[in-house]
């Protein structure tokens, strides 16, 4: 029997599970029969987790820009495939048919092959939240480019070290873009950028707020003219390239305990049908819907949920060039309205932002359209989930959490709307095809319910990372090798009495910040580059709005002696922080010590500054095998 594409009921649900996981084979290869392919595919899945080497649709060919575009022009030429609403409320929306985004993708596909880019290539693309992007991602995709989304709040540095890694050839750029009451300046951060890189031989640049910026001539290129000089030249469309399954989609970086960024690959196959399932499946999408995803392009989140998954549904996708709490705190409740959103997908860091400022913004609000509401990015609190509930749906529109990571596609375990039962605070339960698996400190596996422990997945699932760009051994020492045979999240998790599952936050080094994915040897390697600065050590603390914040303990080569010279201390390392990787990694508090709290062989622990900035000063357990354990008073008395 055929499995149901879109489950409809709590027992086919438990169904298809059971189907997906006996006989994964057969799953997913009826659920890849509801895409366009070129070519047919050889064998479903092949998977070796100790060689991190899975393969999904091996010997398929497809171009997953027909999948998300063309082949809906017929049923939805004129249906909106983008609403696009800008940061100024006044400014007026702009709406992208399918036909539409057909053609100006087919023309920004055939400018990418005009300029040279070719099949394979990477291309960086660093834009703000405007049309322009999505068709930038989707006309590389097109032409079978790599594409590295670069988020627009990374600083020259991060860009060159990802470009660096990527090899990239071509940045795709816009001249600035508008957050809030703020101008942020792109372009020339890119020309920044490429003067500590040279790879790249093309910049395209978007002319989107028409601020003054430098062009370099032989290398910038305005989007504009280039469009131009295909149309007056009349050099027709190119087709779109026929991949294999298994050619890389996309790169997307992101943080890992150690060192630098590592850029997670998706595959283009795998990545589609769990994007597309995922959609689906998890917001119960139905035909015509308006999906309101808040994420930016440059997370995973935004791959999945605002290009790939709503695109290739048929969906109409709305991108918010914004931020929530401008001009006022309705302004999502204002776009929800304006554009009659039925499925709206946020941050719990963005939904307590909002809870402060009450229930005003939402008076008078029309938001009876709303039908479903998703959380992601980290544990959402009882309280938030609850005003979200009640406050935003009115009771009347099923919260799902759903859980994943970068390195997953798509969410892996998530209550389905309305389908599958809802627990505040939980994801609840794994999609099909997902095994989830909870093991010990001694990896052993977790069998029973009422456990806890370190969240691995024990099978193969079509959105899973591939690769490390540049290093595959990377990728199977992070995800593969910790536990043998299984990908290991990094993450802690519960499983209740009924087997619903809890993630409780990274068991690594990584800190989650507003939702954001941030390593703390990161941080200290960029505080570290100030000169002042001898030795860091970062751990996060709760924080009621942006779930965690980072804390520094920073250790000077000349002790300050007064507050004003600390304070400017303090602005210089932030300054430094906002130069090396962008605002978003800046520490919320920075406090000076004369030492860290060190083992005898040098490792810093970390428990206990943790505590520490917790503000858990009793039980900082045992203390004696510290070097210094009088280092640790010391700290304390100087908390801030
Ligand atoms: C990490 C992945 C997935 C897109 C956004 C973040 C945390 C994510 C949840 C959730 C609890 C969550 C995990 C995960 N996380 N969703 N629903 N409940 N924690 O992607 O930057 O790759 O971060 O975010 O810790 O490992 P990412």
């Amino acid at each position: 029997m055929k499995v149901p594409y879109q489950i409809q009921n709590l027992e086919q649900y438990h169904r298809n599970y059971q189907k997906s996981i006996e006989n994964p084979h057969e799953f997913w290869g009826d659920v890849a029969t509801h895409f366009d392919w070129h070519e047919p595919w050889n064998s479903v899945v092949n998977s070796d987790f100790s060689n991190a080497k899975t393969t999904w649709y091996e010997g398929a060919k497809l171009n997953i820009t027909e999948n998300c575009i063309d082949r809906h022009l017929e049923e939805r030429g004129q249906q909106a495939a983008i609403i696009f609403e800008p940061n100024d409320p006044q400014k007026p929306s702009q709406t992208l048919t399918y036909q539409e985004l057909y053609d100006r993708v087919a023309e920004f596909a055939t400018v990418l092959t005009n300029i040279g880019i070719q099949q394979g290539d990477r291309v960086c693309i660093y834009m703000g939240m405007i049309p322009e992007l999505a068709i930038a991602v989707l006309a590389c995709a097109r032409i079978g480019a790599i594409h590295s989304v670069i988020f627009g709040g990374f600083s020259a540095q991060s860009i060159a070290d990802r470009v660096i890694d990527a090899e990239a050839s071509c940045i795709i750029t816009c001249d600035g873009a508008y957050r809030g009451n703020k101008e942020i300046p792109l372009k020339p951060v890119v020309d920044q950028a490429l003067k500590l890189c040279d790879t790249v031989s093309e910049v395209v640049v978007f002319k989107h707020t028409g601020s003054k910026i430098e062009m370099s001539p032989g290398r910038d290129l305005w989007w504009h003219e280039q469009v131009n000089e295909i149309r007056e030249a009349g050099i027709p469309w190119e087709d779109p390239a026929s991949v294999d399954a298994e050619h890389p989609l996309f790169i997307l970086y992101t943080s890992g305990s150690t060192g630098k960024p590592k850029g997670v690959v998706h595959t283009t196959a795998g990545y589609m049908v769990w994007a597309n399932y995922t959609f689906v499946n998890v917001f119960q999408y139905q035909s015509n819907q308006v999906h309101f995803c808040t994420a930016d392009i440059g997370w995973i989140t935004g791959h999945s949920y605002i290009l790939y998954g709503p695109l290739s549904a048929g969906a109409t996708t709305l991108m918010f060039e914004g931020i929530p709490t401008w001009p006022d705190a309705g302004r999502f409740w204002d776009i929800c309205q304006k554009h009659s959103v039925d499925i709206l997908y946020t941050a719990p860091t963005a939904i307590r932002s909002l809870m402060v400022f009450g229930d005003a913004p939402l008076e008078g609000k029309n938001l009876s359209r709303l039908k479903v509401l998703g959380t992601v990015g980290e544990p959402i609190n009882e309280e938030a989930w609850h005003w979200y509930n009640e406050k935003v749906g009115n009771k009347n529109a099923p919260v799902v959490d759903t859980w994943w990571q970068t390195e997953t596609g798509g969410v892996m375990i998530s209550n389905l709307a309305g389908i599958t039962p809802a627990k505040p605070s939980y994801a609840t339960l794994p999609l099909p095809g997902i095994l989830p698996a909870l093991m010990d400190e001694n990896g052993n596996l977790i069998q029973g319910n009422s456990v806890s422990g370190n969240l691995c997945i024990a099978k193969p699932w079509p959105g899973m990372i591939r690769t490390t760009y540049g290093d595959h051994q990377r990728c199977i020492d992070t995800y593969f090798s910790a536990y043998q045979g299984y990908y290991f999240t990094g993450d802690g998790c519960l499983r209740d009495e009924n087997g619903f599952y809890r993630i409780t936050g990274r068991v690594d080094d990584v800190l989650n910040v507003s939702g954001h994915r941030i390593g703390t040897a990161e941080v200290e390697n960029a505080i570290n580059m100030n000169p002042q600065v001898v030795e860091s050590a970062v751990v996060g603390y709760p924080h009621d709005i942006k779930g965690q914040g980072i804390y520094a303990y920073v250790i000077l080569n000349k002790e300050v002696t007064d507050d004003e010279a600390a304070t400017t201390l303090r602005v210089q390392i932030l300054e430094t922080v906002t130069q090396v990787i962008g605002p978003i990694a800046k520490p919320d508090r920075i406090q000076f010590v004369s030492g860290l709290p060190k083992t005898r062989s040098g490792k810093i622990m970390r428990r206990i500054l943790r505590k520490i900035a917790e503000g858990e000063l009793q039980n900082l357990g045992d203390t004696t095998t510290l070097l210094d354990p009088l280092i640790v008073d010391s700290i304390i008395k100087g908390k801030l």
